[in-house]
């Protein structure tokens, strides 16, 4: 990914104004949204000043745009700077925008990229003759017809060196040149031979019409013999809330239906049986383990209270450096290591 930055001041232009044309376009835009919300229309204002000033964005447009949409131009110069869609150098006549992401890669993108090295030159820098400059975007949504590029606003797809390059000296020259696949491929249907979804049912309506006469061959059957769900409540009623419809074949004893019964909340036979220690779940050490110690690492670490005056022994060097303490000062670390020593240069610039 380049680095997105403004172009130099040399390359800026003194001034920018929307054309009358845009100008009311950017009002159109503007009117699409809530009073208040005329940020909403950033990136179309953005898109057609860029548009104005010949495939880039020079710095007065992007202020042209804050002030038309009442924006603190940072604001603005946020959103130019993020989208790849807006070029913030001047770009060629014909902008090519060269996908190297892995479908495309995977197809011979790399050949592509050598014919724009050798043809056009580096990435992001205009032709001598002034017609292309190029860049590399991830992908363009093209992946079926890959490798491809999108020249301005047309997508050139099933690339190869030899018919890219031909494409280019057309451009170059000014002869008229074929959009989309290369190799005569309508959209993205299958390259060279047709291998799948060849069942002529797929097409002739059979396969619609066996279901539409298995639906009204069940619909003159009539209803079936299955339980109907009424039927099936009352053979195995289930507890369900009282709005749900559901049969309520069964009162669940919970400590409100009880207290509504007049009886105590919980049962004592179950209070006393989860009291028991019986059913305790805690586990007595194995004998012959019990004077163990716990195990633990060969550090030996003190207790340290929370406040002295608690009474457990404060450790003279605290291990959690004062406040403020630059790092290099800190007797100890949190880990209990010696900090780094200080460093004194003497005036002969020896260290000690
Ligand atoms: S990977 Fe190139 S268009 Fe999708």
């Amino acid at each position: 990914m380049a680095v997105r930055k403004l172009a130099p001041e040399e390359l800026q232009p003194k001034s920018f104004a929307f054309s009358p044309e845009n100008e009311a376009f950017a009002d159109q835009q503007i009117a699409k949204y809530p009073p208040g919300r005329q940020a909403s229309a950033v990136i179309a204002l953005l898109w057609r000043a860029q548009e104005q000033a010949g495939g880039w964005l020079p710095r007065k447009a992007i202020e042209a745009v804050a002030a038309k949409l009442d924006m603190a131009p940072i604001r603005v110069m946020e959103v130019a700077t993020f989208y790849t869609m807006f070029n913030l150098e001047p770009v060629g006549k014909y902008f090519i925008q060269f996908c190297g992401t892995t479908p495309c890669a995977l197809r011979g993108a790399g050949e592509i990229k050598k014919v724009l090295q050798a043809r056009v030159g580096d990435s992001g820098h205009v032709s001598a003759d002034g017609n292309f400059s190029w860049l590399e975007v991830e992908c363009l949504g093209a992946c079926c017809n890959a490798p491809m590029v999108q020249i301005n606003d047309d997508y050139y797809e099933d690339l190869t060196p030899q018919n890219f390059e031909k494409l280019l000296n057309d451009l170059a020259a000014g002869r008229p040149v074929k959009t989309g696949s290369q190799i005569g491929r309508r959209t993205s249907e299958p390259y060279e031979a047709v291998n799948t979804l060849q069942d002529p049912s797929l097409y002739d309506g059979s396969v619609v019409g066996a279901w539409r006469k298995r639906f009204e061959e069940t619909a003159q059957e009539g209803p079936t013999e299955a339980p109907g769900l009424e039927q099936r409540a009352a053979e195995n009623p289930r507890a369900g809330k009282p709005d749900s419809g559901r049969a309520i074949g069964r009162v669940i004893e919970t400590p409100a239906n009880r207290v509504a019964e007049g009886k105590p909340p919980i049962d004592e036979k179950d209070r006393a049986d989860a009291a028991s220690k019986d059913r305790a779940t805690a586990v007595e050490p194995r004998k012959d383990e019990a004077d163990k110690p716990a195990p633990q690492s060969s550090k030996s670490y003190v207790a340290m209270p929370s406040k002295p005056e608690e009474g457990a022994p404060v450790a003279e060097s605290p291990t959690t450096p004062i406040a403020g303490t630059p790092p290099s000062h800190a007797e100890t670390r949190r880990d209990g290591s010696e900090s780094k020593p200080d460093v004194v240069v003497d005036k002969d610039n020896k260290t000690s």
